[in-house]
């Protein structure tokens, strides 16, 4: 069996909804003889996304991409209501790159009434992200876990942009002994360095300028650690500085983490990871380089 009749090259990837079928599709394209990838997103997507959709399709036979807003990973103040949905966007883009499968549910799908059942997070996730939005990466896992289970896939892609996030899921996989093999991509950056994200959406073209100045603090922290700066709060500072330069004071985390345990350093004495989280305007962003 190859991928499923509807989609077949067409124009749009097939459209699944329910977590019976798109269980019982992936495990027939599976007795098969296909690989199976699958690429969480909560929809929106831009070019990070699809280097990840891409980099399924080049190492499995089958792509499967998630479309779901998952609401137990927002915080009460945060976004969750005016999240870019766009659902057909999606397809046209994923149709392009030969998607096959689009697996999109309802919030009642994944979470009927009297779901109370959720993961608790590894460690990794206590600092950074899980300090600042109390709860978010319980449904992060929570969710990541369920979508594994409807679609068992092979190998499942995640995003470098979400640093926390990619080291948070592979412990999880890793400690639940999850048959599922976690592949974390590279961030993918405007031209001019600004990440790639679903909330860029949100920028106005002055925000989008001030905003380019969180790339450039993770830059000038990679560059004095190249010049020999071993000082973790010399490189702090100096982020912090370039992003009150530009006008952004509401800084949620300035960090330089060990790459695993996402501890903070003091020497940038090996390889390390620079991590930013600051408001511009409302619109709260993140991003992250790996340095020293
Ligand atoms: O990175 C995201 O888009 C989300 O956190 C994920 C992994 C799809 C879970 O909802």
């Amino acid at each position: 069996m190859g991928i499923p009749e509807q989609s077949t090259r067409s124009a749009l990837p097939r459209v699944i909804r329910s977590k019976d079928e798109i269980w019982r599709t992936v495990v027939e394209l599976k007795a098969s003889g296909n690989t199976i990838g699958v690429v969480p997103t909560m929809g929106a997507l831009h070019a990070g996304h699809l280097s990840l959709v891409e980099r399924s399709a080049a190492e499995c036979h089958v792509t499967v991409v998630t479309v779901f807003v998952n609401p137990t990973q927002f915080g009460p103040k945060e976004d969750l209501a005016k999240y870019p949905r766009d659902l057909d966007a999606d397809l046209n883009r994923l149709g392009r790159l030969g998607v096959d499968l689009v697996f999109a549910p309802s919030d009642e799908e994944m979470y009927p009434p009297g779901h109370s059942t959720f993961v608790e997070p590894p460690r990794a996730a206590r600092g950074l992200e899980g300090q600042c939005r109390p709860g978010h990466f319980r449904g992060v896992v929570t969710i990541v876990l369920k979508l594994l289970n409807v679609v068992p896939a092979d190998a499942a892609y995640f995003g470098q942009k979400d640093y926390q996030q990619s080291v948070v899921v592979r412990r999880m996989v890793e400690d639940l002994d999850l048959p599922v093999r976690i592949v974390v991509c590279p961030t993918i950056r405007e031209p001019d360095g600004l990440a790639m994200s679903s909330r860029n959406t949100y920028l106005n073209r002055d925000q989008r300028e001030q905003a380019l100045a969180i790339s450039r603090s993770l830059q000038a922290a990679s560059d004095l650690a190249a010049a020999g700066q071993l000082d973790a709060d010399v490189i702090r500072d100096r982020m912090r500085q370039v992003l009150l330069a530009a006008g952004i004071e509401r800084i949620d985390y300035v960090a330089l983490v060990e790459g695993e345990s996402l501890q903070e350093v003091r020497e940038v004495a090996g390889p390390v990871v620079a991590l930013v989280a600051a408001f511009v305007g409302e619109t709260r962003l993140i991003d992250n380089m790996r340095i020293g």
